[in-house]
């Protein structure tokens, strides 16, 4: 822990977090309080900064453009001790809501307790804070949310009951170390969502299709400075392939190509009238609509992707290099029209960074 610190501490003073001459004892102090402790505090400016510079390290995402605009909510205090899981719920509602910003999405993190030196921090099982339940019927096909059909089982086995439509939100379920899980049900005001209408197409409303306003990943580990800060939720907003090419069209997903294609009159018996491709684009295209109606942040990803190269040339200005994954940073739709498609990534995987948790509950399965 101690060389991952001091690496951190070297690299937030090469950015100007820190007066080079303060770097002696700052890694002084944590030196001792790892003696002492067997881990160590981070400051306030540590962990803000240190943050953005973990999204920026992150091969996955098309958004860094903004990575100094991350906000993060310190809650290292909430929920410590013996305080319950209640106080997390709490703090995670709260989140959402300051994310939610009346529709205009912020880019904001919240940080509880790292992990110990001899027990794990607190996390959620969730993948993301808001999701929708899958649920799994007899005859294998899921209402819902095929992604989430294993948590969605194991939060039934907790005692959970959902009303079993496609759209109902999942409880939070919050597992501090050597404890139970215990699940929470959002209240409706923290779940923001947005229908799906079609500019042109009037019947396109009946096809009921609907998302969450954002998303939040919750099922990430923050490691900064040697530290892993189990439970970091990360809010944004959405790029429309997220939704229109992903979460309602892809075949394990929501797939509603089929219906969509249907309402358009095309012919869906054979694969040469591209119909998938049309009925992609128009429901691309009122994701976009719909959002904008209702006045909730999103982007385009013709936007999201220019952003993306004006980014790399910056951290290539300020010397560093930008890891990337391509086939993550590349759009699910029209990926040849981006100015993305051309270039080539890697995506060196570097300190600070966000890692995925191992899935949570008993039984395993895939989970998502
Ligand atoms: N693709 C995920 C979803 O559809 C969200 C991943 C993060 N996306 C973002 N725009 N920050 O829910």
């Amino acid at each position: 822990m101690a060389a991952e610190a001091e690496e951190l501490v070297r690299q937030l003073a090469s950015e100007g977090h820190l007066p080079p001459g303060a770097v002696e004892q700052r890694l002084q102090e944590i030196r001792d309080a790892l003696e002492s402790m067997g881990t160590y505090r981070q400051s306030t400016e540590e962990l803000l900064a240190g943050a953005r510079i973990a999204w920026r390290n992150n091969p996955q995402c098309v958004g860094k453009f903004y990575w100094k605009a991350l906000e993060t909510r310190d809650c290292r205090d909430v929920g410590a001790g013996s305080a319950d899981e209640a106080a997390l719920f709490e703090a995670l509602v709260e989140h959402l809501r300051l994310a939610w910003n009346g529709g205009k999405v912020r880019l904001l993190l919240s940080v509880f307790a790292p992990s110990g030196p001899d027990r794990p921090g607190p996390r959620v099982w969730n993948g993301q804070l808001i999701r929708y339940a899958g649920y799994r019927q007899h005859d294998g096909t899921v209402v819902g949310d095929p992604e989430t059909a294993d948590l969605t089982e194991a939060v039934q086995r907790l005692g959970w009951r959902g009303k079993g439509t496609e759209y109902d939100a999942l409880p939070l379920v919050i597992q501090r170390p050597g404890r139970e899980p215990r699940w929470f049900d959002l209240p409706a005001s923290a779940v923001p969502e947005v229908r799906i209408t079609h500019p042109d197409y009037p019947w396109f409303e009946r096809l009921g299709l609907r998302w969450h306003a954002f998303p939040t990943i919750s099922n990430q580990i923050l490691e900064l400075g040697g530290l892993h800060y189990t439970l970091a939720p990360f809010s944004a907003w959405y790029t429309c392939t997220e939704i229109g090419a992903r979460n309602l069209s892809d075949t394990n997903r929501y797939d509603k190509l089929p219906v969509v294609a249907q309402g358009m009159g095309l012919d869906t018996g054979r694969d040469r009238t591209l119909w998938r491709d049309r009925a992609l684009l128009e429901l691309t295209a009122a994701v976009l609509h719909s959002y904008d109606r209702a006045g909730v942040s999103i982007i385009d990803h013709h936007f999201a992707t220019k952003q993306f190269v004006r980014h790399e040339e910056r951290e290539h200005k300020s010397g560093r290099t930008c890891p990337a994954d391509w086939s993550a940073i590349v759009p699910t739709t029209s990926g040849s029209t981006t100015p993305v498609w051309q270039r080539r990534y890697e995506p060196t995987r570097v300190r600070p960074n966000f890692s995925p948790h191992p899935t949570p509950w008993p039984d395993g399965g895939a989970g998502s």
